[in-house]
């Protein structure tokens, strides 16, 4: 008796495009073809409809963030596709289900082991986003919110879900004062979850219009970080000289500026690095306020579809920059590049 051992959708082609890396550096980015994968016991493979970029893409691309990546290697970590072929054995899902993979692959809960963190995410070191079609565990993906088009539901895994888990690290509180550094993908999700939780948010800037956009968003303050010499002294100023209780540091270097922010109590969030790995922090800065600092790494499964429920009940829409389609992945990149240009996340449809 033959055994049925896959169910897809019908007539997949044999071949797909690939965004590929054939060198460590934006020009090394090619469209290439390769076979369409197959999934195995456990398995899903996803049609991807679209894949958005994050700071972390650019920084595996040039080789400054997983040093033992070998070239050729598709980059893209956050996805949104839709279920095409279901592997053996695979009950959680069905053929044309909408989801996003989980950045993190195998963390459902709680902490993820080291070895998670280090060998099983998407993107590096495990094969990227950026293809027409990819095989993932069936556990290891989200249903996509129903009210968000493929575009703005793919920049949930990363920028959204790491947001939502700074913020709830902190025990955000409605009435809590939110300090977000940036106009990035992170810190407009951070101001969004913020908002919708009752908190005031200050967001930090180098620009004046991405401020007052901020603001359109719901933001409460806005500083200009390059034109306001000492802008935690601004923002001690504006709480009243009482300090915020969450800061989202996407700084990293900027961490001694973000400590001298803190409410008594208060919680710096450790995300990002736009401004430089290292930090000089004052050991007094720690203790006199009784600051908690944790480093955030993106988000749990669990953690994901609490935020998917929140961003349903609220009705929070990603906001977007700019779309690219898979045939200029390239310039979508040096566009990000560009850094100072964009406001919300820029995303490849494919
Ligand atoms: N730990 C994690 O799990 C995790 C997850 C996601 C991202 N990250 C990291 O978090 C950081 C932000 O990621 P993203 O994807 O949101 O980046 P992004 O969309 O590229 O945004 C970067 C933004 O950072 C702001 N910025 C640049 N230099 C700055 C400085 N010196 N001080 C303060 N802000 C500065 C800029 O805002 P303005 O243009 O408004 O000045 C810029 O738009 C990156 O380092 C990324 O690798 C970490």
């Amino acid at each position: 008796m033959s055994v049925k051992k896959t169910t897809k959708s019908a007539a997949l082609p044999v071949t797909m495009r690939a965004l590929q890396a054939q060198a460590f550096s934006l020009d090394g980015l090619q469209l290439v073809q390769r076979p369409v994968p197959q999934p195995r016991r456990g398995e899903i493979l996803l049609r991807i409809r679209a894949a958005s970029l994050n700071y972390r893409d650019l920084a595996v691309l040039t080789q400054n963030y997983y040093p033992t990546l070998a070239t050729p290697f598709v980059p893209g970590s956050d996805a949104c596709g839709e279920v095409v072929e279901l592997g053996e054995g695979v009950d959680r899902w069905k053929i044309g289900d909408r989801v996003t993979p989980t950045y993190t692959q195998g963390w459902h809960d709680g902490l993820p082991t080291p070895e998670m963190r280090a060998k099983r995410t998407l993107g590096a070191p495990l094969e990227g986003v950026l293809q027409d079609y990819l095989v993932v565990p069936s556990e290891d993906v989200v249903a996509a919110p129903a009210g968000l088009t493929d575009a703005e539901a793919s920049t949930l895994p990363i920028a959204g879900l790491t947001a939502w888990n700074a913020l709830s690290e902190g025990g955000l509180k409605v009435g809590d004062t939110v300090l977000v550094q940036g106009t990035g993908g992170v810190a407009l999700f951070a101001l969004q979850f913020a908002k919708a939780a009752g908190a005031t948010v200050i967001i930090t800037s180098s620009s004046d219009e991405k401020l007052a956009r901020a603001k359109a968003l719901g933001a409460d303050i806005g500083i200009n970080y390059r034109t306001s010499a000492d802008w935690p002294q601004a923002v001690k100023h504006v709480t009243g000289g009482r300090g915020v209780d969450i800061v989202v540091e996407t700084g990293g270097s900027t961490l001694p500026q973000s400590l001298a922010t803190v409410a008594f109590g208060g919680f710096v969030a450790v995300v990002g690095f736009v401004a430089g790995y290292e930090a000089k922090i004052g050991i007094r800065q720690l203790l006199a306020p009784m600051a908690r600092v944790q480093g955030i790494a993106v988000g749990s499964r669990a953690r994901f579809e609490r935020m998917n429920h929140a961003i349903q009940i609220h009705g929070i829409k990603p906001i977007l920059d700019r779309v690219f389609p898979l045939e200029h992945g390239a310039a979508a990149f040096n566009y990000l590049e560009g850094g100072a240009g964009h406001f919300g996340k820029v995303v490849v449809a494919l």
